[in-house]
């Protein structure tokens, strides 16, 4: 059979990124250009500076890219983009890229949602296994999804407020660490004990989350504290913290795996780097006897591989879009 090439671009945040895919498991070549250092000057994400820097350095990566993939734009099958969702604005410079280059080639256009490139980036290490449940934690979203087949998604259930990776960001802001806080309040969660009281976030019998109130509740004790003249505990007040999180993503993620009688899981996206959700996940899954598959870093985070990965068989079901395609910086994953 021949071979498919997808060229891939991904945009929808803070890192402009483009990839060759072959038949959606083999990485030809990434290019990833993260603006993170420049982000973290502010705190977070400045959505007008993401963009610009997007303009600035779509064409850049694309070039490099395709020079590492030793493969020129006439070559490659099809064009895929994140077109949501994201931030409107950086998700946009994407999209253009893509229209530009499908339009000037006369290639397909193929667009995919960036849930299901977080999903298929774990194709990228082993090929998916039916059915699956997949738990998406990142800076931008918390969504619990089941598959019964190659691109058939339903989504359970997800946060109702803020993403995980949000809340994490917001917990180290306030106890006085950098940004990206996540890996922050990770490592010092290791060193304390959860002495802190905290709640367990939407402790109920849906597959939702909801993760602003236990941030409100960190950012009160924080305050009272200080004003009462007493010294935080940061290790003990960040290993509360993720004590509370950790224990209610993992404890719906088992319900899920039970109720619809699935033996496999896999988690994605930023906060799957965190030790705390993976020790638990790894225990539980073992008594559990379930499959549980959670890639390397570099796929946890968003990339354009990721995007090539899905974008093949959105490519391969016809899912293919015209030229009137938009950016949309929210919608259901379908
Ligand atoms: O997937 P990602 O790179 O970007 C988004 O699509 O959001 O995820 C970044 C998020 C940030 O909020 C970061 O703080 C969080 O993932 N993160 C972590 C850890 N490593 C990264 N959160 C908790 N524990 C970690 N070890
Ligand atoms: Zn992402």
């Amino acid at each position: 059979m021949k071979d498919t090439y997808i060229l891939a671009i991904e945009s929808s945040c803070d890192e402009t990124s483009v990839s060759i895919v072959k038949n959606g498991r083999d990485e030809i070549a990434t290019v990833v250009l993260s603006q993170m250092d420049t982000h973290a000057n502010f705190g977070g994400v400045v959505p007008e500076v993401a963009s610009r820097m997007h303009i600035e350095n779509i064409t850049m990566v694309l070039e490099e890219c395709l020079n590492k993939a030793s493969i020129t734009t006439d070559e490659v099958d099809a064009i895929a983009v994140t077109y949501g969702p994201g931030l409107i604005g950086s998700l946009l410079i994407g999209v253009q890229a893509a229209k530009t280059l499908a339009y000037l080639y006369n290639k397909p256009l193929v667009p995919v949602h960036h849930i299901a490139g977080h999903i298929y980036a774990n194709n990228l290490v082993k090929p998916l296994e039916f059915p699956l449940i997949a738990l998406v934690v990142s800076g931008g979203h918390t969504d619990l999804i089941y598959m019964k087949e190659d691109y058939s998604f339903e989504r359970i259930g997800g946060t109702l407020d803020d993403a995980v990776g949000e809340a994490y960001d917001k917990v180290a802001r306030v106890v006085g660490l950098n940004y990206p806080g996540g890996p922050l309040v990770d490592k010092k969660a290791h060193e304390g004990k959860p002495t802190y009281h905290l709640p367990l976030p939407l402790n109920d019998d849906s597959y939702d989350f909801s993760f602003s109130g236990i941030k409100s509740a960190v950012i009160n004790l924080v305050h009272n504290e200080k004003q009462r003249g007493n010294e935080i505990n940061v290790e003990n007040l960040c290993a509360s913290f993720q004590n509370s999180v950790v224990e209610i993503l993992t404890k719906k993620t088992m319900r899920a795996l039970k109720e619809y009688n699935v033996k496999n899981l896999i988690v994605a996206g930023g906060v799957a780097a965190n030790k705390g959700l993976r020790e638990k996940l790894t225990e539980l899954c073992a008594s559990e006897n379930v499959n549980l598959i959670v890639p390397s870093m570099k796929y946890c985070t968003d990339n354009a591989a990721m995007i090539g990965a899905a974008g093949y068989y959105a490519y391969k079901l016809g899912r293919t879009a015209n030229l009137d395609l938009n950016a949309k910086a929210s919608d259901s994953l379908k």
